[in-house]
């Protein structure tokens, strides 16, 4: 089961004053990439970095960047991305008007391509992408923000974007992912429903424990629930 959870920690919850630090903590932590957290005021209600944060995080780490855009229509930003040094680009159905081709621009710079849902939209909502995606980004918070509760009806519905993989795709890929309020006490759930990805921000950068203690119990309780 390790070798499949994938941890990648999102820097929106980290100290911005002190970047290069908390990506070197997360590095030295083992992590298996890192979520980068970009939204534009409008599709979501805050507003965090472009083009140019990733380009810095680009020469702090080779590990994969994984660029999830809350942002309205991101086909006209996919370009100033890729050029950043972005490995995977993630947009969101509700913001495409034109699903297919943001995907096949996003592949067409040879960069990884995922799609993400918001709690409230439902999963037959890509299914018509499903074959061309490599990655599906289940919310398991309203986006906008860090810190925010993790939905429990997040599990089921990871379930449920399973057997359409399984039906619409060769079942290997997109690989699911999750992202929003994941710590110690629901991790174990979402692995168990077939997420292979999972984003935590406020439960890997906080002032209660090191970076490295936090990926660690992250990585404990994704094998066992809490408590066993
Ligand atoms: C939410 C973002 C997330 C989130 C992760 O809109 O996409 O990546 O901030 O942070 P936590 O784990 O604190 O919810
Ligand atoms: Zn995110």
């Amino acid at each position: 089961m390790d070798s499949s959870f994938f941890l990648l920690p999102s820097i929106l919850t980290a100290d911005f004053g002190n970047l290069e630090k908390d990506i070197a903590r997360a590095v030295d932590a083992g992590v298996d990439g890192i979520h980068l957290d970009v939204m534009d005021g409008r599709f979501v209600p805050n507003l965090t970095f472009g083009a140019s944060v990733v380009a810095s995080v680009r020469k702090m780490t080779a590990l994969k960047l994984d660029v999830h855009l809350m942002v309205e229509e991101p086909l006209r930003l996919i370009p100033d991305f890729a050029a950043a040094g972005a490995d995977v680009i993630t947009v969101h159905v509700e913001a495409c008007r034109d699903l297919y081709r943001v995907l096949d621009t996003i592949r067409g710079f040879e960069l990884e391509a995922g799609v993400a849902l918001n709690p409230g939209t439902a999963c037959e909502a890509v299914r018509e992408v499903l074959a061309m995606a490599d990655r599906v980004l289940i919310m398991s918070v309203p986006p906008g923000f860090g810190g925010a509760s993790f939905i429990p009806t997040t599990p089921a519905k990871l379930a449920r974007m399973r057997s359409l993989i399984m039906a619409e795709s060769d079942g290997t890929r997109p690989v699911m992912q999750v992202d929003g309020g994941v710590d110690v006490s629901n991790v174990h759930k979402v692995v168990a429903a077939g997420a292979r990805h999972v984003v935590a921000g406020s439960s890997v950068f906080n002032d209660r424990a090191s970076v490295k203690t936090n990926v660690e119990a992250l990585r404990r309780a994704s094998r066992q629930p809490q408590g066993h």
